[in-house]
């Protein structure tokens, strides 16, 4: 039988380790790939300037940082989002009343469906898409309710030369329309006459890491630009299935009060909804970041 290092599939380079001990904080990975657990931190008290810069450098290591019994208020989550840059307000989905920063994410019996069950990078087809998105779990089933996260640079770095060549340069349409219209009808937001639409290169550029990291998803881009649709399709389909390899990925599991950090530049995520009928709530903040370059 042949061994794992004898399949033709991609292969992914452990990340280098971090060159620093965290002082005040205790950081336990998940994967050797994507995700790490935070522990060390209350995040009802104001971050100082050690302890934020120890969380930013950790979620650049770690691409998403996970902490648990986070008995946090809306005030004190906006707060914590706050540290981190300004506040992006979501084009379509529904808030927190009086709090249009505060996304509401939650499933019950009765909803059609649940926030972000396909693969994506959040609100990708804005102009300028977020750095970041912060997620408080209140309310979670039993079982289910998990989220995957998967790292992108590892996406990058596992395609051939020949195919990081093929797509250095090349762009490609992010369309809110489709993920957008008609979607939060069950909570009663009215549609908007458009969407937002956007084009970004197809690989970015990291602006704190200096690392690449393929920039498509399933979720929101429907087009490579200066290539045939035909061509387009194909291999939008392959880049699609070629970043939902297992191999990059991790899996977190909720708790009530637990708190998901990601970076959307070089992460996507997908919620799966298998706990129906079971209510799984909670609320998150997405922090703005930088036209991809
Ligand atoms: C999202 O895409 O922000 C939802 C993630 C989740 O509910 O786990």
């Amino acid at each position: 039988m042949s061994g794992l290092g004898n399949t033709e599939g991609p292969r992914i380079r452990q990340q280098a380790a971090s060159v620093a001990e965290y002082r005040r904080i205790r950081v336990t990975k998940l994967t050797p790939v994507i995700g790490a657990e935070i522990a060390g931190v209350d995040l009802r008290e104001t971050l100082d300037e050690e302890m934020f810069a120890e969380i930013s450098r950790a979620l650049a290591e770690h691409l998403v940082i996970f902490f648990r019994d986070q008995d946090i208020t809306p005030a004190q989550h906006l707060a914590f989002g706050r540290r981190f840059g300004a506040l992006h307000i979501h084009p379509a989905a529904p808030h927190a009343e009086g709090e249009p920063a505060l996304m509401r994410i939650h499933a019950d019996a009765n909803s059609p469906r649940a926030n972000g069950e396909g693969w994506h990078s959040d609100v990708s087809c804005d102009a300028v898409p977020p750095m970041g998105s912060i997620l408080h779990i209140r309310l979670c089933p039993e079982t289910g309710g998990d989220t995957l996260f998967a790292n992108m640079y590892a996406a990058y770095e596992a395609l051939s030369p020949r195919m990081q060549a093929y797509l250095a340069g090349m762009k490609a349409v992010h369309d809110g329309e489709d993920a957008y219209r008609g979607t939060y009808a069950n909570y009663g937001v009215a549609d908007r006459p458009s969407y937002p639409r956007a084009e970004h290169p197809v690989v970015r550029t990291h602006p704190v890491t200096g690392k690449r990291a393929l920039y498509v998803n399933r979720g929101f881009t429907t087009r490579l630009l200066g290539v045939p649709r035909d061509e387009s399709d194909g291999i939008l389909a392959w880049l699609f299935a070629h970043m939902e390899n297992p191999l990059f990925q991790c899996r977190f599991r909720w708790r009530e009060n637990s708190i998901a950090f990601w970076d959307n530049r070089c992460t996507q995520h997908r919620a799966m909804w298998d706990y129906w009928p079971a209510p799984r709530s909670g609320h998150r903040v997405t922090i703005l970041g930088e036209a991809p370059v």
